[in-house]
C-alpha cells in the first residue's frame, strides 16, 4: 500500500482554513471541493489511457483519450459525498458508485447501510472518496468490497489520515494491499482516545452537513 502526502503550499493553505474551527459550512464545503480537485490530479496520475492521433488544423498529433472502462468514482456517504464534485470536474466522463457506512461513536465499529455499487468491477480502476481515514475500519471495509469484485486498483482520497489508521488499513487489506494507494493532503500526528485525528478538522460529516 503506497501512501502519497501532497507536498504543495495551496493543499496546506486550504487544509489550515478547513481545520480552523472558525470556518462555517458553506466555506467548509467550498474549500473541501477545492481540495479534492488538487488531490484529484495526483491520485489520478494512474489513470488508464489509450493512445490516439487527432488532426490539428496543421497536422495529425499524437495523444491520450481516457480508456473504457471509465474509471469508477466511490464517495462514501455522508461525507465522502463532499467530495464528489470535485473528483467528477477532473474526470466527467467517469461512472459513481456509493456506499453508505456509519462509525458507532462509542465502539468505533463499522456499519454498511448502503451499496449501490456496480456487481462485476472486474479490471476496473476506482477511486475512493472519504475526508477522514481515523482508524481505518471504513476505509478497510470500502475497499475490500471493491477489491472482492474484482477492482483492478482502488485509490482512496483523503482529506487527512492518522498514522495508526495507515497502519491498521495496511494489515486488514492482507494481500489486496498492493493494489492500494492513499492520497492523502496530510497525515496527522495521532488519534485521541475517541478515534478522532489530532488535530484533525473535528468531524467532518458535521461540519459538511451539520
Ligand atoms: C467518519 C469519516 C469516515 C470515518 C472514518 O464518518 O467521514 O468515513 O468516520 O473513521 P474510521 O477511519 O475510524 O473508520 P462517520 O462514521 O462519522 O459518518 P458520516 O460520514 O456520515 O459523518
Amino acid at each position: 500500500m503506497e501512501t502519497v502526502v501532497i507536498d504543495h503550499p495551496l493543499v496546506s493553505h486550504k487544509l489550515t482554513a478547513l481545520r480552523d474551527v472558525r470556518t462555517d459550512s458553506p466555506t467548509f464545503r467550498r474549500l473541501a471541493d477545492e481540495l479534492v480537485t488538487l488531490l484529484a490530479y495526483e491520485a489520478t496520475r494512474d489513470v488508464r489511457v489509450d493512445e490516439v492521433t487527432v488532426q490539428t488544423p496543421l497536422a495529425p498529433a499524437p495523444g491520450v483519450r481516457l480508456a473504457k472502462p471509465v474509471p469508477l468514482v466511490v464517495p462514501i456517504l455522508r461525507a465522502g459525498l463532499g467530495m464528489l464534485e470535485g473528483m467528477t470536474r477532473l474526470i466527467p466522463t467517469s461512472e459513481v458508485g456509493f456506499i453508505g457506512m456509519v462509525r458507532d461513536e462509542r465502539t468505533l465499529t463499522v456499519t454498511t447501510y448502503a451499496n449501490r455499487l456496480p456487481d462485476d468491477l472486474t479490471g476496473r480502476q476506482c477511486y475512493v472518496l472519504d475526508p477522514m481515514l481515523a482508524t481505518g475500519g471504513t476505509l478497510a471495509t470500502a475497499l475490500r468490497l471493491l477489491l472482492d469484485r474484482g477492482a483492478s486498483h482502488a485509490t482512496a482520497l483523503c482529506l487527512l489520515a492518522a498514522p495508526e489508521g495507515l497502519a491498521a488499513l495496511r494489515e486488514r487489506l492482507g494481500e489486496h494491499a498492493a493494489r492500494v494507494r492513499i492520497v492523502t493532503a496530510a497525515v496527522d500526528e495521532r488519534l485521541n482516545e475517541s478515534g478522532f485525528i489530532m488535530p484533525g478538522l473535528g468531524d467532518a460529516g458535521d461540519r459538511l452537513y451539520g
